[in-house]
């Protein structure tokens, strides 16, 4: 399973819809985490594609989960078809004009997740009857019906929170679906929004770019943009920087370090380039991970206080005379 928060399911509408096998198993070759699977039947949206029996034959095709999004009137009807084609999840829509509530209970009692979605215009609060039979609000960005149109900033603006509120009921899970125009242009947006799953279509099918890294790039830029959302606009450290949290004689920094450490928090020591002591060694630093640094503060201020005096009558000892070696009376130079 990927890093981070953010999910990227691959829509295979944009794909050569002639060798549909080949298609799930690229965008599994790139990391995608899921396959979208777009339905239409021609008359809840203008457009068709494909239907249970072609999500069947794929199923064998990849061990990716299967996300059917259902853009057809009569769900219902064929719900058994879908449960029976090895689909994982299954969203349909909210505006259809036949009962709702069974249908999320057939997919529910099959064991898989069930969703629904909403076209751009349908507010959030048509779910609301049942927000508890989802496990999924797929909030459309676009029109349904065909990929790769522009992505509706606004409506999701006005969705997001919303949407998570319909689960807020639940200790855990629960997922909100973007679907329509996510591509590195408005996945930052996307994952500020704190949107779990990205549905990616066109943008995974562009002449000359690489799947792979723009699956990476666009889960990426959207746990970005949740990291930043989570710090009130400052950007997010980033994982791999280091800040030196003291330096000191080698002997006190090894005693120092294995405290830090004692409690879990991963610690470089290198010599740096900071003062030379009478025994000719240069003082060592200690670094630790920038985004627990508040913590190591927090933790060991006061130790490093000590520590720092410590080096201090260390060093003194030496004007003294009291010490004439290079290493000190007391404490193990190890490390
Ligand atoms: C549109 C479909 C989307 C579409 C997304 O009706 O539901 O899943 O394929 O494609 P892009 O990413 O191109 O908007
Ligand atoms: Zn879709």
């Amino acid at each position: 399973m990927a890093d981070g928060r953010a999910r990227i399911a691959a829509s295979i509408l944009d794909a050569d819809l002639g060798n549909l096998a080949y298609a799930v198993r690229r965008v599994q070759g790139a990391g995608a985490d899921r396959v979208h699977l777009d339905v239409m039947d021609g008359h809840f949206v203008p457009n068709l594609t494909f239907g249970a029996k072609t999500i069947k034959a794929l199923r064998r095709r990849t061990e990716l989960p299967f996300d059917a999004h259902l853009m057809i009137s009569e769900p219902g009807r064929y719900i058994e078809e879908y449960l029976d084609a090895g689909c994982d999840s299954i969203t349909f829509h909210v505006e259809i004009e036949e009962p709702i509530a069974p249908t999320l209970e057939a997919i529910r009692a099959a064991g898989r997740a069930a969703g629904l979605s909403l076209r751009p215009g349908t507010p959030i609060s048509a779910l609301e009857p049942y927000a508890r039979l989802l496990d999924i609000v797929m909030i459309m960005t676009v029109e349904p019906g065909f990929g790769g149109q522009s992505f509706m900033a606004d409506v999701l603006r006005e969705k997001a929170r919303p949407a998570r509120e319909l689960f807020a009921y639940r200790a855990y899970g629960g997922e909100v679906h973007v679907d329509g125009g996510a591509n590195r242009d408005s996945a930052e947006f996307i994952g500020g929004l704190g949107v779990d799953v990205l549905v990616v279509g066109s943008a995974l099918f562009l002449p000359g770019r690489d799947m792979g890294r723009e699956v990476r790039l666009i889960r990426a830029l959207a746990d970005e943009g949740y990291q930043y959302e989570l710090n009130d606009g400052v950007p997010p450290i980033p994982r791999d920087r280091m800040s030196t949290f003291v330096s000191l004689p080698r002997h006190i920094a090894a005693q120092l370090r294995a405290e830090i450490e004692a409690g879990g928090i991963p610690v470089i020591m290198l010599r740096g380039g900071g003062q030379v002591n009478p025994d000719g060694v240069r003082d060592y630093d200690l670094l630790v991970p920038s985004t627990v640094e508040a913590l190591v503060i927090e933790r060991h201020s006061r130790a490093r206080d000590d520590a720092l005096r410590e080096a201090d009558a260390w060093r003194a000892t030496f004007a003294d005379g009291t010490v004439s070696g290079s290493e000190p009376a007391t404490g193990s130079a190890a490390g």
